[in-house]
């Protein structure tokens, strides 16, 4: 059954009314932490992804949101107490996404856009370099960064370290074979494995889970999905 990964693609498209009925799903911490935000999106998202989070516990585990306590890693990274159900969540434009699995496991979703190649050396490691230096195109640069950005990203989002993990201390490079190999500069590292997900021409995604089984691809839901399904579970 596991991992299984649950996304909402239009999370820019919620009418007032339903953003209204997100937060009456929500706890009241994500609903105050929605409030906080200056933009309409962001606080779309915010609740969005707590939904979806409660919609994945119910819908794959046949678990009530209301009965499990999330509680924060050393590193800040958001995880459940009582069962042994692992999830990460991840939202950017559009998307939400959540991935559950019954070991430690990660995924990024970004939107792509037009960064200073300069920045390369500060965050992607020698192999890293040497993937991204492979290009001729400015278009092939900007799909390699992205790519790369988001398996390094699902990575430290699954061993939950967040940026307390150095960037250098491990390389994440596709092949042509979309293999992608995980190579530990720091051997303290756990080992994981990582894959790549299509999300639209303008997004890339990836997945990190802790042995070799992705699901084939990700399930989509609506917001009118998510507030048909809970909103009878006010937390
Ligand atoms: C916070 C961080 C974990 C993810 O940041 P992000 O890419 O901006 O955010 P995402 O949308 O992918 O993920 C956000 C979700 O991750 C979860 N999260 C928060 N801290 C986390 C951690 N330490 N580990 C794993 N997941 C975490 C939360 O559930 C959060 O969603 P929520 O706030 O709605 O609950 C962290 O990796 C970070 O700060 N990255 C900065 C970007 C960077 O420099 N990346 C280098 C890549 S080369």
């Amino acid at each position: 059954m596991f991992p299984v990964i649950l996304a909402v693609p239009e999370c820019t498209a919620v009418s007032d009314d339903q953003y209204k009925q997100l937060l009456s799903i929500v706890s009241s911490e994500r609903k105050a932490r929605a409030e906080r935000f200056l933009r309409f999106e962001d606080s779309c998202r915010s609740v969005i992804a707590e939904t979806l989070l409660a919609y994945t516990l119910k819908t794959v585990c046949g678990i009530d949101f209301n009965s499990v306590t999330i509680i924060e890693n050393q590193w800040k990274k958001p995880v459940i107490e009582e069962f042994n159900i692992h999830f990460n969540l991840t939202h950017s434009g559009s998307w939400v996404m959540c991935i559950i699995d019954e070991y430690e496991t990660g995924i990024d979703v970004e939107r792509v856009k037009h960064v200073d190649f300069g920045i390369v050396p500060r965050f992607f490691s020698a192999a890293e370099q040497a993937f991204f230096n492979q290009c001729t195109t400015d278009e092939q640069r900007l799909d390699r960064f992205s790519t790369l950005w988001v398996l390094k990203e699902s990575y430290i989002k699954a061993i939950g370290r967040g940026l307390y993990c150095p960037l250098d201390s491990f390389s994440v490079v596709p092949a042509e074979n979309s293999i992608v190999t995980l190579q530990r500069n720091d051997p303290s590292l756990p080992h994981k494995y990582l894959k790549l997900f299509p999300a639209g021409d303008s997004y890339r995604c990836a997945a990190c889970c802790s042995i070799d089984r992705f699901p084939s691809g990700i399930n989509l839901v609506t917001v009118a999905n998510l507030i048909e399904s809970l909103i009878i579970q006010k937390k």
